[in-house]
C-alpha cells in the first residue's frame, strides 16, 4: 500500500466545495485499492506562525542538526508520503494563510530539502502532488492565480516530480449550478486519479 498524505485546509468544513471536490478525488482512490490516505487537518493542528521566538528556536535546532524535535513532526511525515493531496480554497488571489503556515512548517533543511553548491535540491519522496482548489471567479491561466502555481513550484522545490492541479471555478458568479461545475471538475479528478 502506497500512503497519500491528504493535507486538509478547507475551512469551512462540511459546507465546503472544495472539500466535496477532494473527497470525490479520494474516493476515486479508495476505489482503486492500494493506497492508505491519512489526513491532517489543518484546521484541527496548532500550527505556529513564524514569530521571532519560534524562528529563532527553529535556527538552533537546526545549527544541531536536531531534526527530533516535535516541531519537525509535519516535514517529516510529508518527506516520507508517497503521494500528497492538497485542498484549499482559493482565497486573496492564493489560499488561507493557515496553508501557508503549514507549509513554513514544511521547509526544513535537512528534511524536505537540501542546498548544495548549485542551490537547494528536494528531498522529498513523494512523486505526485495533486492540488484541488475552487475558485469563486474565473481565474484559470490567469496571472492572477497564485494558489495553483505557487503550489506547483512548492512541489517542484520538495522535489515531487508531478504535479495536477483539480479545480473547479466561478462558483460565486450564478451562471451555472454549483453542483454540475463541481461533477465536471470530478471527471477531470477521475482521470487524474487513473494516473496518479
Ligand atoms: C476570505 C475569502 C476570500 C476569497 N477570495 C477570492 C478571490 O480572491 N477570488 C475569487 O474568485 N474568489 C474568492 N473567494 C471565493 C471562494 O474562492 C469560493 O467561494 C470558493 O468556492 C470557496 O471554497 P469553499 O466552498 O471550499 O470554502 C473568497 C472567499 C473567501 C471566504
Amino acid at each position: 500500500m502506497e500512503k497519500v498524505l491528504f493535507v486538509n485546509c478547507c475551512i469551512r468544513r462540511d459546507a465546503s466545495r472544495t472539500k466535496k471536490l477532494a473527497d470525490l478525488f479520494l474516493k476515486e482512490l479508495e476505489k482503486k485499492g492500494t493506497y492508505e490516505i491519512e489526513e491532517l487537518c489543518l484546521m484541527d493542528e496548532a500550527l505556529i506562525n513564524m514569530t521571532e521566538g519560534y524562528f529563532h528556536q527553529r535556527d538552533a535546532l537546526l545549527a544541531n542538526k536536531d531534526f527530533s524535535h516535535p516541531r519537525f513532526h509535519y516535514a517529516h511525515a510529508f518527506a516520507k508520503a508517497d503521494k500528497i493531496v492538497v485542498a484549499a480554497p482559493f482565497w486573496d488571489l492564493s489560499f488561507p494563510a493557515l496553508l501557508k503556515t503549514y507549509i513554513e512548517n514544511l521547509c526544513v533543511e535537512g528534511i524536505t530539502f537540501g542546498c548544495n553548491e548549485q542551490g537547494c535540491v528536494g528531498t522529498c519522496k513523494a512523486n505526485h502532488m495533486v492540488y484541488v482548489t475552487t475558485r469563486g471567479g474565473f481565474y484559470q491561466g490567469s496571472p492572477m492565480e497564485m494558489g495553483s502555481r505557487y503550489m506547483e513550484a512548492m512541489s517542484q522545490f520538495f522535489g515531487i516530480e508531478k504535479y495536477d492541479c483539480i479545480f473547479a471555478e466561478g462558483l460565486d458568479m450564478g451562471l451555472r449550478p454549483v453542483e454540475v461545475i463541481i461533477e465536471e471538475a470530478a471527471e477531470k479528478g477521475k482521470e487524474i486519479a487513473i494516473a496518479f
